[in-house]
């Protein structure tokens, strides 16, 4: 049997908050007791690794990841190698990423070659949702059978008419079918078929710079695909999870539909957070480097997003990390905004940046955890096995520096990207030691992981319903 103890830390969990030694055994978190205590005392250990002054916390549970993803005629730029190491370097250590299943294609195919992307080389636990972009019959059926794999899961795309886009009656046939499987309707909440016309009219106008991809692709446009999801759902009888909401008027759809007691549930993701349309506007098409979709918002849309995350409005901070380098990818977009492959980068600092919120006063230390770490592994059905310090779950581990301080930038992330959204930034926190399921990953700031470490991780069914 192998064992480790972490001694001396401060253990904070979405729960609680306390002074504990943490015993990990073969894998998995054997107990925890109260530091000093004899029952801590008690705890022998091949390894013990000294957290004194430090935070002992569940590592990150990514929930919104896309890999090597095929996107405007180029891939993301991280592959499963470089993007969980980098995920791992930020203190996460699952990642839930899509499969795409392509027009014509069935769900099987799908998530067959992500598996085989993900496969041997990972260095975290990764499962998968899927992306759902061709709802037939028999999409239907292989639904069922995804669920009883592990994948639990649906994304469906509002947005990117004749690419990844369902009309109203496709996600109401889906939904209907996870109102029956126990499956989780995960929504690109934006109305694409509007913003096609408003780009083509802005591109007639010679409005082709990054800023008009803010511009065109209106808050109002995205509250309006966030009420049509909820409604949709609520007629299905389905639980819905809007993915990467932006808007506070789409903030405000969720709060409506919670009020009167709807499962519907809210993700956001740390660049609407910390970033705005300002940077969409910087000049020589650096803006370029902040499209996505939802896009980036005005600043004043952050107060909303800030205060869903405390209200439990949005439940779920997520990266929606999907790179594309600036050099020769980002670059597809110049003189037309609209080619510019939609993600940004963000696996890697998801836990430093929220940290900053938390010394920042926006959010509380267990907040913190919950949002990063427990919800989206509920959200997910991955609980309490991630997303927690509990014995029996995975030894899962970060063992994190609360006082420590660094800048963030592309010269020193290992993300696979020629560029960081957050470049120059300074964060207060920093992860030191990355354990998963008990093998340390990141030992003091230095990488000992390795590819294939990482296993393929089956879900259960979304654990906010039970
Ligand atoms: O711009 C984004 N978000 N790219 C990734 C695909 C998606 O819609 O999540
Ligand atoms: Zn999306
Ligand atoms: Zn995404
Ligand atoms: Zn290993």
């Amino acid at each position: 049997m192998s064992r480790t103890v972490i001694r001396g830390g401060l253990v904070v969990t979405a729960a609680d908050e306390i002074h504990a030694d943490v015993l990990i055994e073969d894998g998995r978190i054997a107990a925890l007791a109260a530091t000093g205590t004899p029952a801590a005392e008690a705890f022998t250990a091949e390894r013990t690794l000294d957290a004194t002054g430090k935070y002992v916390i569940p590592g990150g549970v990514d929930g919104h990841t896309h890999m090597e993803m095929p996107f405007g005629g180029t891939y993301a730029s991280d592959t499963f190698e470089t993007g969980t190491r980098a995920a791992a370097w930020g203190g996460t250590t699952t990642v839930v990423d899509f499969a795409i299943q392509t027009r014509g294609g069935t769900l099987r195919e799908g998530l067959d070659a992500w598996h085989a992307k993900a496969e041997g080389n990972c260095a975290i636990d990764y499962g998968f949702h899927m992306i759902v972009s061709d709802v037939r019959e028999e999409t239907l059926k292989e639904m069922d059978l995804l669920v009883e794999e592990g994948v639990t899961s649906f994304k469906q795309f509002m947005a990117y008419p004749g690419v990844f886009y369902s009309d109203d009656g496709q996600i109401l046939r889906a939904m209907q079918r996870a109102a029956d499987n126990g499956g989780l309707i995960m929504m690109h909440a934006e109305n694409g078929i509007a913003i096609d016309v408003l780009v083509e009219q802005a591109l007639a106008r010679g409005e082709s710079d990054p800023r008009f991809h803010g511009e065109v692709r209106k808050a109002l446009l995205e509250a309006e695909a966030t009420h049509r999801a909820i409604r949709l759902a609520q007629v299905a009888g389905a639980p819905l999870y809007v993915v990467h909401v932006s808007a506070r008027e789409a903030v405000a759809e969720l709060t409506r539909a919670r009020d009167e007691g709807l499962p519907v549930f809210g993700e956001t993701c740390p660049q609407y957070l910390f970033l705005s349309t300002d940077n969409l506007a910087e000049p020589d098409f650096e803006g370029a480097k902040y499209v996505c979709s939802t896009p980036l918002r005005p600043r004043d849309h952050q107060a909303a997003l800030w205060r869903g995350l405390r209200s439990d409005d949005l439940q779920v901070v997520s990266t929606d990390h999907c790179p594309f380098c600036f050099s020769g990818q980002k670059e597809l977009g110049r003189g037309d905004f609209s080619r510019i492959p939609n993600g940004l980068p963000g696996v890697e600092n998801r836990m430093d940046l929220l940290h900053q919120a938390v010394v920042d006063g926006h959010l509380t230390r267990r907040r913190w955890i919950d949002i990063a770490c427990a919800a989206p592994a509920r959200m997910f059905g991955l609980y309490p096995k991630k997303g927690t310090l509990a014995p029996g779950a995975d030894a899962d581990v970060v063992i994190y520096d609360p006082h420590a301080e660094q800048v963030i930038s592309a010269r020193t992330h290992h993300m696979n990207v020629d560029y960081s959204a957050y470049e120059g930034r300074r964060v207060t926190g920093r992860v030191e030691t990355v354990l998963s399921r008990g093998e340390p990953v990141i030992t003091e700031r230095a990488y000992t992981g390795h590819a294939g470490h990482g296993v393929y991780t089956p879900r259960s069914t979304c654990q906010y319903l039970d």
